[in-house]
């Protein structure tokens, strides 16, 4: 079972595959964190990938293409892919990375956000600098605000959540990986959920197309 999570900057896709990698005993594959990461880590990747983040850029296909193909080497159980594919040239490459090991995405789950609530639960969102827990000061807050509930980390706003960079990215998103709701419409594995309900219900819904998927 292969999954993608595709939304909006904001629409819960880590939130959503913190919980289900766990539930469903998935690879948890987010190329953001990946970054972040190796930003954190000043890794060359991190010094290449950085320029692109903060401005709200898509880093680079080929850079992308070659962190998720290290990433993936040594996996053989199911994966879910959190802010990849973000351009039909990636989606193509998974693709064809997939099918020539007899594998395929299963489903592509949508995560449908208004604009409007992304952008203020992006301005609320805290992470935390050690677990990369999320909260959100409006929603799920910290019980102490400044620290994570879960192992007491430094919580912090994400560079690229500043106001211009969160509209550039939501420029970005329009018109690079929107695109992807057709290619996989042609593909007929996308799946369509509602993200605006609490992320319970929004894991309850993901769950049952997942369910659907494996019949059980
Ligand atoms: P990435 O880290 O993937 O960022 P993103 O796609 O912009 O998405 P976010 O992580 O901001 O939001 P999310 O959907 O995960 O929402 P979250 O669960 O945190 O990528 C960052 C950058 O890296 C990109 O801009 C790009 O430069 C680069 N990059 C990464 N992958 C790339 C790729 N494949 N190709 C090229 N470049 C790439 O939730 C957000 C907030 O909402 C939180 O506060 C949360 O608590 C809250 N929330 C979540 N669910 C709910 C709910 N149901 N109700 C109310 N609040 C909720
Ligand atoms: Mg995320």
């Amino acid at each position: 079972m292969n999954i993608v999570l595709l939304g909006y900057p904001g629409s819960g896709k880590g939130t959503q595959a913190k919980t289900l990698s766990v539930a469903f005993s998935l690879f948890h594959v987010s190329t953001g964190d990946i970054f972040r990461e190796a930003m954190a880590a000043k890794t060359p990747l991190g010094l290449e990938a950085a320029g692109y983040i903060s401005a709200g850029k898509l880093v680079p296909d080929a850079l992308v293409l070659e962190v998720i193909k290290e990433r993936l080497r040594n996996e053989t159980g199911g994966v879910l892919f959190d802010g990849f594919p973000r351009t039909v040239e990636q989606a193509r490459a998974l693709d064809s990375y997939f099918s020539s090991a007899g594998r395929r995405i299963d489903a592509v789950v949508f995560l449908d956000v208004e604009e409007e609530s992304v952008v203020s639960r992006l301005g609320a969102r805290r992470t935390c600098r050690k677990c990369g827990k999320i909260y959100n000061l409006l929603t799920s807050r910290p019980a102490n605000e400044g620290s994570c509930d879960s192992c007491g980390g430094e919580l912090v706003l994400r560079d690229d959540d500043s106001p211009s960079v969160i509209r550039n990215r939501i420029k970005v998103y329009k018109a690079q990986t929107e695109p992807l709701a057709e290619y996989y419409k042609a593909a007929g594995n996308f799946y369509p959920v509602k993200g605006g309900g609490s992320p319970e219900a929004v894991a309850a819904e993901i769950a049952a197309v997942i369910k659907g998927k494996v019949g059980r």
